[in-house]
C-alpha cells in the first residue's frame, strides 16, 4: 500500500508546514484527545522479524540464540568494559510541548543477572531502562551503566531507572545492591537498597519490575518482585514511591529501552526476557487551516526542505493526521483501482523520515578563553592527551559534565609564515557546521589575539593506532568496519567539497560502540593557491592517506619501517608483485578472517596509493568497491617507481618498474 503511505506523507508534511507557521502560538487550542501507545514482548526471539524491525541494538547488546529462553543480553557473554542499549527503533511521544505535561506511562519486564564467575560479592555494572533522546549513542561501560557518555550533548536529556549490582560510593551508591533513579546525571537522584524487600538483583534468579508513572500528578512508583506465580499482580509495597517531574528531562518525542555494563574483570551479563510498555499522553487537537494542502505541496516540491528538516514535527498534527489516516486508507481503497503514478514519492518520502528523526545535536560554538582554561584545569600538563609539531591537545571537562578534547596551536606555529589565521578560522567554522556519524564534531572554537583553539568532542574509547598497535587485536569484522567507516567520512568530506588533510590511525576514534570516527582535521592551509586547487589536491592526499591506513588496518603494523624493516607500503607491494598479498594480513586475527574480503580490501588499499594519473580513485568509488556496489580494477603488476615519500601526490611517477624485490 505504497500510495496510503505517500498520502501519509503528504498530509503530515502539509500540516507540518501548517504548524510551523503557527508554531508560536503556545497555548494549547481545540479539544483534548489521549494519545496511547502500547507494546509488548512476551519474549526476543532472533528469528522473530518484527524483533529485528523493532529493537535497535547498540554496542554489546545480542538477542540469545537459546530458543528456550530467547531473551535480550547487555553486554554480550564473556566481555570486560563492555557497554550495550537495546531501544525500541520508533520514538515514542512522552511530553506534550505545549503545556509541558509529561505523559503517564507503565512498563513491566522480567529479567535476570549472570555472573559467570559466581562471586556475587564483587560483581560490577548492572541494567537501566532508559528514556534517551537518541537510538544511536552508547554511553560508557563500567559503573556508567551504557546510561551517559563522555562526549554526552551539552543537554542530554536521559531518564534512567538503575538496577545497579555495583557499589561506586562517587556516585552516591548506598550498597552494591540498588535500585536508582537518574536523570541527566549518572549520580542518581534517589537509590534504594532493595536488601531491605528480600532482593538480590545478582542471585541469578528471574525478576520483574514494574514502573509505574502518572504524568499528571508526576508521580513515580517502582515495584520489583520475583517472576512467576501470579506475575500479573503488582507486590504491594513499592520499592519507591513519590513525586517526580520529568519534564526537563524529556523532549517530546524519546526513545525507550535497556542499557547495561560490565565492568573490569568482571562480565556479568544482564537479560531481558519480557516487555511490556504503555504510555498516554495529552494532546489538544488544533483545527486545521483552511488553505488548500495543494498548494502548500507545491511549494514543498520547489526544494526548499532545510527549514522542514530542522525540527521533528509537532506532535499535534501527527494526531491529526492519524485521524485524516483512517479518511485516507478509505480514499485509497477507492483511488487503488485507477493505480496513481508516484513519479515523486521518494524524494517525500525521504523527507518525511528526515522529519521524524530526531534534531541534529548541538551547533558549534565560540568558547571564551576563561571557559576553556577552566575546563582543561589551566591546560594543565595532567591533561595532556598529545602533541605534534603544531599543537597540544587537553583533555577538558566543560561545566556541563562532558568531556572534549582542546586542540591548542602553539604560538611558534601561529606566527610562522605557513599558517594563514583568517582562512584557518573560516576553515574551523565550516568544518563545525558539519555532521556525519563518521567524524568527530567539532565543539567549538576560541579564537583570541594570541590562542588559536578548536574544541572536538571527547571520544573516550581511544583511538585506532592503540587498538592495532597497542593493547589487544581487533577481529577482522571490526576492522573491515574501520575501513568502511572511514571511508564514508570522507567521501562526506569530499562531497561537501572538504578534506580532511590529516587521515592517520592517531586521528581515527573507536567508540563504544565499535564505530570508527574520524577527528582531528588538519585545518592549516598555506595562502598562496587557490581554495578549490587546493581542496582538490588535498583530496587526493586524503585519498592516498586512506589507502596506508587501510594497509596499516590490515597488517597491524604501523606505516612507519622500524630500522632493519621494510617500510609498510613498500613491503604492501612487494607482497602484491609476487602474489603474496594474503601473507600480508595480520595473523594475530587468526582463522575468522573472510580471506576473498580481506584480499578485496587489500587491494582497495593498495589502489589508493596509486599515482592520481595511474588510477586513484576518488573516495565515491572506494565506498562502492568496499560495498561490492563495483568491481574492483586490477592493479598494476608492478609497484610504481616513485610511490615516496609518502605525501608524493603531485604526478612525479613516470612508469612502473618491475625491478624484483629483495
Ligand atoms: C484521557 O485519559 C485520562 C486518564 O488517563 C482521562 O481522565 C481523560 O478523560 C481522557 N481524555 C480523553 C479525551 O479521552
Ligand atoms: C505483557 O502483557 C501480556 C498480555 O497483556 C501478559 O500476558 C504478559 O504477562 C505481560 N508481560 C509482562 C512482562 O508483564
Ligand atoms: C554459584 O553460587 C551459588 C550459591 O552461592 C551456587 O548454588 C551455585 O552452584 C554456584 N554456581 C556455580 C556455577 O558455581
Ligand atoms: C541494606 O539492607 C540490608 C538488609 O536490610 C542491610 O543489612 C544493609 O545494612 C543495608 N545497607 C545499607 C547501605 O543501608
Ligand atoms: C584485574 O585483574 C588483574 C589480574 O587479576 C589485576 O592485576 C587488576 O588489578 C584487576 N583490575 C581491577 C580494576 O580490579
Ligand atoms: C529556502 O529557505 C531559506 C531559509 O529558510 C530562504 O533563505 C530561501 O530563500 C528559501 N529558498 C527558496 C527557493 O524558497
Amino acid at each position: 500500500m505504497a500510495s496510503t503511505d505517500l498520502f501519509l506523507i503528504i498530509i503530515l508534511t502539509t500540516l507540518y508546514i501548517n504548524s510551523t507557521e503557527s508554531s508560536n502560538k503556545k497555548t494549547p487550542s481545540g479539544p483534548e484527545i489521549n494519545v496511547t501507545k502500547h507494546l509488548s514482548f512476551l519474549n526476543f526471539l532472533s528469528t522473530n522479524p518484527r524483533i529485528n524491525q523493532e529493537i535497535t541494538l547498540l554496542g554489546s547488546a545480542i538477542l540469545s540464540t537459546s530458543t528456550h529462553s530467547p531473551c535480550i543480553q547487555v553486554p554480550e557473554n564473556n566481555l570486560q568494559s563492555a557497554a550495550g542499549r537495546a531501544i525500541y527503533s520508533s520514538p515514542i511521544r512522552l511530553l506534550d510541548p505545549s503545556t509541558q505535561t509529561p505523559a503517564s506511562f507503565q512498563t513491566t519486564f522480567t529479567f535476570q543477572f549472570q555472573n559467570p564467575s559466581n562471586i556475587s560479592e564483587s560483581s560490577s555494572g548492572g541494567l537501566s531502562f532508559i528514556i534517551v533522546p537518541d537510538e544511536f549513542t552508547v554511553g560508557r561501560p563500567g559503573p556508567w551503566l551504557g546510561m551517559l557518555n563522555d562526549a554526552c550533548e551539552d543537554e542530554y536529556k536521559v531518564v534512567a531507572i538503575e538496577f545497579d549490582t555495583r557499589m561506586n560510593p562517587e556516585f552516591g551508591d548506598p550498597n552494591d545492591n540498588h535500585v536508582g533513579i537518574n536523570l541527566g546525571s549518572i549520580v542518581s537522584e534517589t537509590a534504594v537498597n532493595v536488601s531491605d524487600f528480600g532482593i538480590r538483583l545478582n542471585d541469578g534468579s528471574v525478576h520483574r519490575a514494574w514502573i509505574v508513572y502518572d504524568g499528571n500528578k508526576r508521580f513515580l512508583e517502582i515495584y520489583l518482585g520475583p517472576d512467576g506465580v501470579g506475575s500479573d499482580s503488582v507486590p504491594t509495597k513499592s520499592v519507591y514511591s513519590g513525586n517526580l517531574d520529568l519534564s526537563p528531562y524529556l523532549n517530546e518525542y524519546m526513545f525507550i529501552g535497556f542499557s547495561g555494563s560490565s565492568g573490569i574483570n568482571h562480565t556479568q551479563v544482564h537479560t531481558i526476557c519480557s516487555w511490556n510498555f504503555t504510555s498516554v499522553s495529552r494532546a489538544f487537537l488544533r483545527v486545521p487551516s483552511t488553505e488548500s494542502c495543494e498548494s502548500k505541496i507545491i511549494v514543498e516540491n520547489g526544494g526548499n526542505y532545510s527549514s522542514i528538516q530542522s525540527k521533528a514535527p509537532s506532535s499535534f498534527f501527527i494526531f491529526l493526521a492519524v485521524v485524516f489516516l483512517v479518511i485516507i486508507v478509505m480514499i485509497t481503497f477507492y483511488v487503488n483501482g485507477k493505480r496513481k503514478e508516484k513519479k515523486n514519492s521518494d524524494e517525500i518520502i525521504v523527507v518525511s523520515k528526515e522529519n521524524l528523526r530526531p534534531s541534529p545535536p548541538n551547533r558549534a560554538r565560540k568558547f571564551s578563553l576563561a571557559e576553556i582554561s577552566s575546563a582543561t584545569r589551566a591546560f594543565g600538563e595532567l591533561q595532556i592527551l598529545g602533541s605534534d609539531d603544531k599543537s597540544v591537545t587537553y583533555k577538558g571537562t566543560l561545566i556541563n559534565g562532558c568531556n572534549v578534547a582542546v586542540k591548542r596551536f602553539s604560538s611558534q606555529f601561529l606566527s610562522s609564515r605557513v599558517s594563514d589565521k583568517r582562512r584557518m578560522y573560516k576553515e574551523v567554522k565550516t568544518i563545525g557546521k558539519i555532521r556525519h556519524p563518521n567524524l568527530v564534531p567539532i565543539r567549538g572554537w576560541c579564537f583570541d589575539h594570541q590562542e588559536t583553539i578548536v574544541v572536538y568532542d571527547f571520544v573516550p574509547n581511544a583511538s585506532l593506532d592503540k587498538w592495532l598497535f597497542g593493547f589487544g587485536v581487533l577481529p577482522w569484522t571490526r576492522r573491515f568496519k574501520v575501513v568502511k567507516d572511514v571511508a564514508e567520512a570522507l567521501r562526506y568530506l569530499h562531497s561537501k567539497e572538504l578534506a580532511h588533510k590529516n587521515v592517520k590511525s592517531s586521528n581515527v576514534f573507536i567508540d563504544v560502540s565499535f564505530r570508527a570516527l574520524l577527528g582531528d582535521f588538519g585545518f592549516v592551509l598555506s595562502s598562496s593557491e587557490s581554495t578549490r586547487f587546493e581542496s582538490l589536491v588535498s583530496q587526493k592526499v586524503d585519498v592516498f592517506e586512506f589507502g596506508v591506513l587501510v594497509l596499516e588496518i590490515m597488517s597491524g603494523r604501523g606505516r612507519r619501517s622500524k630500522p632493519g624493516e621494510l617500510d609498510l607500503l613498500d613491503l604492501a607491494w612487494a607482497m602484491h608483485e609476487s602474489d603474496e598479498k594474503g601473507n600480508l594480513v595480520d595473523r594475530r586475527m587468526g582463522s575468522v578472517v573472510n580471506p576473498d574480503q580481506a584480499i578485496r580490501v587489500l587491494e582497495i588499499g593498495l589502489l589508493c596509493t596509486l599515482n592520481d594519473n595511474k588510477g586513484r580513485p576518488n573516495m565515491e568509488e572506494v565506498v562502492e568497491y568496499l560495498n561490492l556496489e563495483r568491481p574492483v580494477p586490477e592493479l598494476p603488476v608492478c609497484r610504481p617507481v616513485s610511490l615516496f615519500p609518502y605525501s608524493s601526490t603531485t604526478g612525479l611517477c613516470s612508469g612502473y618498474s618491475c625491478t624484483p624485490f629483495k
